[in-house]
């Protein structure tokens, strides 16, 4: 099939790359010139562990195509997909500034009938203002060509998203067209192999469920990390209590682990936006101030922790730091809780040796040359003269440490980690004071609670 994408971001790219994996013809189009070059090149200009083999891939077997030709583009595609970014607006919505633009586009080039889909994360109607958008484009040139709009959000996560992609869970499709489900049941039917997969239902419907799914995730993340700062004040160890309540089939072990707080593009951007989406119709969505609440302190922890440990007294203590990125597999330092430490302890005259086996530029291009950041190339360099190491993302090179050398290279044998990578009793005879997350009971604070 011909497919058309407009956007070469994180989203528009894995999109394009997959289809064109399983043999549609793509065209993908973006306005940025630098970007379209070294996609044209076969440099993928974004992290993303095999996005760069399947770009390649198919580039050689002309079945992607990159421009800057949005007219060229829009003629190519029975299916044009609208993936392109919606930042925070002022109020807090999505803003779908960028969407509308590409549905004016659209309107100004369409020159056969087509199905306009909206792949990007956009507020609940946006279809129907793509809708108009491109009606009204059309009246204008006096062009009378049938075009409709669906809505199928993506839900990759970073670092596993061709897995995603290629095997989702769901494939989320909003129409209302017997049409339009065909043909989009043919353009997703290698991914849709084995058991059915497309979920199809109205154009309202599917714009929520994105919200929906990550507003549900984010309030895991928050759960839980609230239950684990109770467990320190009580003596429980979170760890324990994790695995008690997965247990339970209707809660389950996905996504329950405590931390640091979540970040990403996704999470802090669409929870606040559905809360902002809500407030504009009338509804005060209690919960998920609540959740974004919870995160917000949660970023805070690891700082206070090791403030506390330090009773305030940052200036020149020089704390290494692991994990710059706000998870593992990708380079993203978006809202990651690295940031949120870093800028405590500076603001409190301390220094950050870091380390980070994928972020290093992201940091370097975020925070430049400052005196009181070093990048050092391993996490035995970041260590050394340290008075305490703080673990905020849990990448596996940092699960299993040589930690006598640790304990030699430190100034001081204290690891806080958000990650909770560690076990407790074992750190506490190896001599290391270890301030982990929600891990009351191992790490002898019963004792003191009930002093
Ligand atoms: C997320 C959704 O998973 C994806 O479906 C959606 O399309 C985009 O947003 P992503 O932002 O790539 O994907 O990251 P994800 O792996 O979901 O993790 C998000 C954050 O939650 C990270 O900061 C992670 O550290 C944190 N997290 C996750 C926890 O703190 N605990 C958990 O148990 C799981």
């Amino acid at each position: 099939m011909k497919v058309t994408v407009f956007g070469g971001g994180y989203v528009g790219l894995v999109t394009s790359a997959c289809l064109a994996h399983v043999g549609h013809h793509v065209v993908c189009v973006d306005q940025n010139e630098t970007r379209v070059a070294l996609l044209q090149r076969g440099i993928c200009p974004i992290f993303e562990p095999g996005l760069e083999d399947y770009l390649l891939e198919g580039q050689q077997e002309q079945l992607i195509e990159f421009t800057c030709d949005a007219q060229l583009a829009v003629a190519h595609g029975d299916v044009i997909f609208i993936a392109v970014g919606t930042p925070t607006d002022e109020d807090g919505t999505a803003d779908t500034r960028h969407v509308l633009s590409v549905a004016k586009t659209i309107g100004d080039y369409l020159a056969k009938p087509s199905v306009v889909v909206t792949k990007s994360t956009v507020p609940v109607g946006t279809a129907d203002r793509v809708s108009e958008v491109v009606q009204q484009q059309l009246r204008q040139r006096g062009a009378d060509i049938s075009f409709e709009v669906a809505s199928n959000p993506e839900f990759l996560k970073e670092g596993a998203a061709l897995a995603d992609f290629m095997k989702p869970d769901r494939i989320i499709l909003g129409t209302s067209s017997g049409r339009v489900e065909a043909l989009m049941r043919e353009l997703y039917a290698p991914f849709n192999r084995n058991h059915e997969r497309l979920l199809v239902m109205d154009v309202r419907s599917a714009e929520l469920t994105k919200y929906a799914a990550n507003a549900m995730l984010a309030t895991k993340i928050s759960f839980i990390n609230e239950i684990a700062n109770l467990a320190e004040h009580l003596g429980a160890d979170i760890e324990k209590v994790r695995q008690g309540i997965g247990s339970d089939p209707r809660i389950g072990y996905h996504f329950i682990y405590p931390g640091c707080g979540y970040g990403g593009s996704c999470f802090p951007k669409d929870v606040q936006a559905l809360q902002a989406t809500a407030h504009k119709v009338g509804y005060e969505a209690h919960l998920l101030s609540a959740v974004q609440q919870v995160n917000a302190h949660q970023k805070q922890r690891l700082f206070d922790k090791v403030n506390s440990y330090f009773d305030g007294q940052l200036a020149g203590k020089v704390i290494a730091l692991w994990g710059l990125a706000f998870k593992p597999r990708t380079d993203d330092m978006r809202e990651a809780p690295s940031r949120v430490l870093m800028e405590a302890l500076w603001q409190g005259g301390a220094a950050v040796q870091a380390y980070d086996p994928q972020a290093m530029e992201e940091c370097q291009r975020i925070y430049g040359d400052r005196k009181d950041l070093a990048l050092m190339g391993t996490k035995e360099a970041a260590v050394k003269g340290a008075d305490a190491l703080v673990i905020c993302t849990e990448w596996k090179h940092f699960w299993a440490p040589d930690f006598a050398q640790l304990a030699e290279k430190m100034n001081q044998k204290v690891i806080v980690d958000g990650r909770n990578l560690y076990d407790p009793k074992k750190m506490s005879a190896l001599g290391f004071d270890y301030l982990a997350v929600g891990r009351g009971a191992e790490a002898g604070m019963l004792e003191e609670c009930e002093n």
